[in-house]
């Protein structure tokens, strides 16, 4: 008799210590076992001074990167005089905090200071901007070797309809300036990733034209390991057929792909919006901020299963997918409070804004648990 009440508590010990350890599983020690789970960070969080946001990033995630101080206004506000000072204690952070980092972003026409593309009164030649983008990448990879897991080199340089963003890189330099910066980026640390990150990727003539670029810096020899879909996405939209097919022709050029900038925009926007054109802005109506005090249920609802059915899409292309990485911690961080129309109340993000998990977290990793 003994023996066997002695048996019975071990076995209950045993679920109880499981069940306790999957009550204190966080997004990173499920998902994480497919793919790298994590967020941006602003400046305060990299700097360790949110320590809200630390109890969460310790809990669930593996991975993050800087939402503003890597990009080139940033790191080299002035023709050759780089200031590495913020990004330094992001690194110092992700060492502290045993998180893997990617570096966002190398070649951007925004939050890009004008010298990169003035000479004189004038505009650079080819030969300058050439010269100008290898310097700055060359010397931001290398000041961060061994310290970034992976580099989005360009950012948003494809426009909905497949064709090159008129930015003043391609202006003066044509595509080239994409091979360009990723030669630079893979001689300056032949280690790192190296990946090409965009919005609306859903949109089939975005989508061909990605898969364009992307075969013809393989054939060309240049290294490329990854596509990152940033997925600034919205109640209804993308449509997740079109969202699915993205996922899976990324994935058949022979590349990783990235879920880099996650948020649901749950608030209704003028008709013209869409994507994420940062360039973009509407004046502010009342009408377009309609939930100030708190989402009503029936959207509560239709945002959580929103959530879920962008989880179940990783989920089905978990082999796919590397990184799912959210644009923000807690909603009162997120950039869509303030875009594309100043002063408003969001609900973008798996956090509140007392940065308590919203209960859909706990979901998404029953989901991945198989539960
Ligand atoms: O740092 C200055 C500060 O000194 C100044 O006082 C303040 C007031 O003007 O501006 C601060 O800079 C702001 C910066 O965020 C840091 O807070 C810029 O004005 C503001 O435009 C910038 O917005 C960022 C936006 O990119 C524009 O670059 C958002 O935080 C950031 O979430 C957003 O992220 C981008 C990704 O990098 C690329 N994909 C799209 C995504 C959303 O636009």
């Amino acid at each position: 008799m003994y023996r066997w009440s002695r048996l019975i508590l071990i076995l209950l010990c045993g679920i109880l210590s499981s069940s306790s350890a999957e009550a204190r599983s966080g997004l990173k020690d499920v998902l994480g076992r497919y793919f790298l789970i994590g967020s941006c960070l602003n400046h305060h969080q990299s700097a360790g001074r949110d320590e809200r946001a630390t109890r969460i990033v310790d809990r669930h995630f593996n991975v993050v990167v800087a939402e503003n101080i890597m990009k080139p206004g940033p790191l080299e506000p002035r023709e050759g005089e780089f200031d590495f000072r913020a990004a330094d204690e992001l690194v110092a952070y992700t060492r502290q905090h045993g998180l893997a980092l990617t570096g966002h972003c190398l070649i951007w026409h925004s939050q890009i200071p004008d010298w990169f593309f003035r000479d004189g009164e004038g505009p650079a030649s080819r030969e300058l901007l050439t010269e100008r983008i290898r310097r700055h990448v060359t010397a931001v990879v290398t000041h961060f070797k061994g310290k970034v897991k992976g580099w989005d080199v360009v950012n948003e340089a494809i426009e909905w309809d497949g064709s090159y963003r008129r930015s003043p890189f391609y202006n003066i330099l044509g595509e080239d300036f994409i091979e360009i910066a990723f030669r630079a980026a893979h001689e300056a640390d032949p280690d790192v990733e190296l990946y090409y990150n965009d919005y609306s990727m859903d949109i089939p003539a975005k989508r061909q034209a990605v898969c364009r670029m992307v075969r013809r810096l393989k054939e060309r020899g240049v290294r490329i390991d990854g596509v990152g879909m940033q997925s600034h996405v919205g109640l209804v939209y993308p449509r997740l057929n079109d969202y699915e097919a993205s996922i899976d022709s990324f994935a058949a050029c022979g590349v990783k792909v990235m879920i880099t900038e996650l948020d649901v925009n749950v608030l209704p926007n003028p008709d013209q919006f869409g994507g994420a054109a940062i360039d973009q802005s509407y004046e502010y109506r009342q009408k377009w901020n309609p939930y100030t005090e708190g989402l009503p249920a029936d959207v509560e609802k239709q945002l959580e299963e929103r959530w879920l059915s962008l989880f179940e899409v990783y989920y089905r292309h978990r082999h796919q997918i590397s990184r799912v990485n959210l644009w923000g911690i807690a909603d009162h961080h997120s950039w869509l409070n303030g875009w594309p129309i100043p002063g408003r109340t969001n609900y973008p993000l798996l956090f509140d804004r007392e940065y308590r998990e919203k209960p859909v977290v706990k979901k998404i990793i029953a989901l991945f648990r198989g539960q």
